[in-house]
């Protein structure tokens, strides 16, 4: 068998020289392109996938093929948006996993192909430490955590409580054993016939309604690990049992049951990181992921200033949803420490921090 050995491009670096990242995230069901100039972010662009509406959720091969319909014009206009040539980049960065592997094997390989053409560095992101260093694309809007801090990465994959001792230093302390919190908010919303992803919209529906009205139970799960799928059940029991006195139970309680619907997964999510708190020590706390866009946990997080004496952290609303941006301020760290990737790098469909 013969390989054909293709090198990896190491530029000369100055220290004060301008470096300019591509970034490109195709993990799931959003086609994203980002390009910034060190850690500013000249452009964000994100191509949502409507498609998957009509059926509930992401159906992976139509995931796939929008993302080879998605990523060239993508890329063009975000470097149209940021005014750079493609002759200018220093590197292109992307989403190796996790997510799911057809989505991730569109970036992938547009990416090598693309840092090949060029002659420039190619550099492999963890999704997961992406949504954690999205709090250092350098922003008016946002503050940057200091080390040590604890990260709740909260996104429709994921639910993880994370050390994070330095960029590269990551240590999951506890996570999801079954369904992510995103899941949960979405699995809740087609209960009630809301559409795809139905998190945004119990959000939406929950902001007039009373949380208390409709309580849920709160799993009992060990140490800093998550559980969603009993809620699930709970929800679903609690809708057969309504409807079946009251057909129109759903539309006229939708606000109070989606308020308690997030009220509960708020709790479940507070009472964990409060409990790492505690075992840690650090009181430095910063969000990431798709549910951290949700009012109730970006509330509860910043009462928390007063109430606990936390520092808190919240990213600012177009980098908590998936985003290409926080593919390129990783690129950007990873640049700097020369964490090169060779042309013979795959996508990984599970990949932990
Ligand atoms: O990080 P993300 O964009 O994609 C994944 O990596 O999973 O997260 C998407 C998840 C979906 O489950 C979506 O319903 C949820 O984030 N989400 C929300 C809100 N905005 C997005 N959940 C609750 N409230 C929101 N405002
Ligand atoms: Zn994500």
């Amino acid at each position: 068998m013969f390989y054909l050995c293709i090198p990896i491009f190491i530029p000369n670096l100055l220290d004060n020289e301008t470096i300019f990242i591509l970034a490109i995230e195709s993990s799931c069901d959003d086609t994203s392109a980002a390009v910034l100039r060190n850690d500013t972010v000249l452009s964000n662009v994100v191509a949502n996938q409507k498609i998957h509406e009509e059926y509930g959720g992401v159906v992976p091969e139509l995931a796939s093929r929008a993302h080879q319909q998605n990523i060239v014009p993508v890329v063009s206009q975000a470097l149209a948006k940021a005014n750079i040539d493609k002759k200018q980049l220093s590197a292109i960065a992307f989403t190796r996993g996790p997510g799911l592997m057809g989505s991730l094997l569109v970036g992938t390989s547009f990416a090598k192909s693309l840092a090949l053409g060029l002659s420039i560095p190619l550099i492999e992101v963890n999704h997961m430490q992406a949504h954690i260093l999205a709090h250092f694309i350098k922003d008016e809007s946002m503050t940057t955590p200091n080390f040590p801090f604890l990260a709740l990465t909260i996104s429709g994959g994921h639910t993880q409580i994370v050390r994070v001792n330095d960029f590269f230093d990551m240590q999951i302390l506890g996570q999801t054993l079954d369904d992510a919190v995103g899941e949960a908010f979405d699995k809740s919303a087609k209960l009630l016939g809301l559409p795809y992803p139905g998190g945004p919209l119990v959000d939406k529906h929950a902001s007039n309604g009373d949380p208390l009205r409709f309580p849920f139970p709160i799993p009992k799960v060990k140490g800093l690990n998550f559980s969603f799928s009993g809620l699930k059940t709970s929800i679903l029991y609690f809708i057969q049992k309504n409807m079946s006195e009251k057909p129109n139970f759903i539309e006229e309680n939708m606000e109070d049951i989606c308020a308690s619907i997030q009220y509960t997964i708020v709790t479940i999510l507070m009472e964990k990181l409060k409990k790492a708190v505690k075992e840690t020590g650090i009181k430095r706390i910063a969000i990431g992921g798709g549910v951290s866009a949700n009012s109730g946990i970006r509330k509860a997080i910043k009462d928390s200033e007063q109430k606990l004496g936390w520092t808190t952290h919240i990213p600012k609303f177009e980098y908590c949803t998936d985003n290409a941006a926080m593919i390129g301020i990783v690129g950007f760290y990873k640049f700097k420490n020369k964490d090169f990737s060779e042309q013979t790098i795959t996508a990984q469909a599970r990949y932990v921090i």
